[in-house]
């Protein structure tokens, strides 16, 4: 979708559709002086009463150069926020291009407008994209071609802010579009060939170590977990690096899990729903989107990515329960349920993280149902050994509109993952799941800063919202990127 900043009068805005902002018990702004009649037949109907979610559309609006003019629910002034906007951008960009709408301009309204500019675009880049890439015949939906932000004055920060939006939500869609693959599509060597082609496209350096350069590290808790898969695994390294090294000498490492499919292994999973485990490698795609953007943002700190890419199956190589692996960092790890295979795989990339010298780790991981139980489909989950970087990671989410729950991790806790034959078990029982899994990630982030975000939760959108296409969510990429931008 083309992006474009114009700087005219609402009423010259040539396109197919024109869409306006209106809240509850607001009188329409001057610029909608020739549609009043209009407006106030609407109102006084009750057909549109300026809640979130309301549209109207007006066919060639008199006085307007653009072919329809919507009216858009903004709800109560003083709650709208970056995020209503970018949802209220968001859910118009849907509705209007399934009506035909090609391109469509956006009149900002006052208030701060570079941030405004920025969530337009998101919400429509974010809004238009759809996860039917597999459908050869019927697509159900239609493509908007052009989203223009009409903006008061012409100004580089405008654009710029503009631009921004484009390359965050292009980002996360880009991570949607992984996250939706088919695990047939999608395999651990595919991942890495995926990240490849984004590092070469970007800028960015890549290298996928490979099962014998693991082996001969002594990657043993990632490679039990690939072991009972035909897919060998990869893991997949991005980097990126500023022009100038900071003198903080700080290092970001952004984790993510990438099981490309999970069966649960030999503790294997009900079939009902399994299907939905091809987004296991959800926060790995998030942080290949987040590379993606920082590649165009160019923050001022040194960010590596690390993936560590398996799928856990079941089969005759497959690693059993009681099976006991030595990882990266000498740890040994009874594997009491080989369906918490994140953690395994995990521990060893944040292991090789450190070595790597990075300063600072940050995972995202579809980890654990229990986060699901605890917090459903709106939070992640946020687990930390830091308040530093907790605070530096809720601060993005926030500015990002992602929202984010700060989980305990008191040392209590830790006793749950005790093993009577080796160091650490791979579960902490019943109870507390999200946190005994954190603890497990904690154990091999020593003291290094670390914040883990569980967003088995929030990677997936079962249902369909006005402002959102079922299915992957991308969460997670702006966060990713904003923390780094804002370091
Ligand atoms: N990938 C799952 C977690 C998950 C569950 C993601 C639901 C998305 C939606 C993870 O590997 C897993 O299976 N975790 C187990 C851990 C348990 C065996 C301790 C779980 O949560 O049931
Ligand atoms: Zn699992
Ligand atoms: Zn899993």
């Amino acid at each position: 979708m083309k992006t474009k900043l114009i700087s005219q009068p609402l009423a010259r805005a040539e396109a197919d559709a024109v869409a306006v902002v209106l809240f509850e018990d607001e009188t329409p702004p001057p610029e909608l002086k020739p549609a009043a009649t209009w407006l106030d037949d609407l109102r006084a109907s009750g057909e549109f009463t300026g809640k979130p979610g309301e549209l109207a559309v007006l066919h060639r609006p008199q006085g307007f150069a653009a072919k329809r003019l919507a009216a858009v629910g903004g709800g109560k002034k003083e709650d709208f926020d970056l995020a209503a906007l970018r949802r209220a951008a968001a859910s118009t960009a849907r509705i209007l291009k399934q009506k035909g709408v090609k391109t469509l301009a956006w009149s900002l309204a006052g208030g701060n407008l570079q941030g405004a500019a920025e969530a337009a675009v998101e919400g429509a880049i974010l809004g238009e994209f759809e996860p039917d890439r597999y459908k050869t015949f019927t697509k159900e939906s239609k493509a908007l071609d052009a989203f223009q932000v009409i903006a008061p004055w012409e100004g580089s920060e405008l654009a710029s802010a503009v631009e921004r939006g484009k390359i965050l939500a292009e980002a996360q869609n880009f991570a949607r579009d992984l996250a939706n693959e088919p695990a047939n599509r999608l395999t651990p060597m595919l991942l890495a060939d995926r990240a490849r082609a984004m590092a070469s496209e970007a800028g960015l350096e890549c290298e996928v170590l490979d099962q014998d350069r693991m082996r001969q590290l002594g990657m043993g808790a990632l490679l039990g977990v690939a072991q009972g898969s035909a897919e060998p695994p990869a893991l997949i390294l991005v980097r990126y690096k500023p022009a100038e090294t900071p003198k903080s000498g700080d290092h970001l490492a952004l984790v993510g899990k990438g099981v490309t499919f999970d069966t649960g292994g030999v503790s294997i999973k009900p079939a009902d729903g399994m299907e939905k485990m091809k987004y296991d490698m959800a926060g790995g795609a998030a942080v290949l989107g987040a590379m993606r953007a920082l590649a165009e943002l160019k923050p001022g700190i040194p960010v590596t990515a690390l993936v560590p890419a398996v799928e856990n199956m079941v089969g005759g190589k497959a690693q059993r329960p009681g099976d006991i692996v030595t990882s990266l960092d000498g740890k040994t790890i009874e594997v009491l349920n080989t369906d918490a295979e994140g953690r395994l795989i995990l521990i060893d990339a944040l292991t090789y993280a450190k070595r790597l010298g990075c300063t600072h780790l940050v995972d995202a991981a579809t980890l654990t149902g229990a986060i699901v139980v605890a917090l459903g489909n709106v939070n992640i989950g946020v687990f930390t050994n830091n308040e530093g970087l907790l605070g530096r990671v809720m601060a993005a989410a926030k500015t990002e509109g992602e929202k984010a729950w700060h989980m305990p991790l008191d040392e209590e806790y830790k006793d749950l993952l005790k093993s009577a034959f080796a160091d650490l078990a791979n579960i902490g029982g019943r109870w507390g799941g999200a946190v005994s899994a954190a603890w497990f990630l904690r154990e091999f982030a020593g003291d290094t800063p670390w914040v883990h975000l569980d967003i088995a939760g929030t990677a997936w959108l079962d249902d369909a919202k006005p402002y959102m296409a079922k299915g992957p969510t991308g969460v997670c990429v702006r966060t990713f990127a904003r923390l780094a931008m804002e370091w």
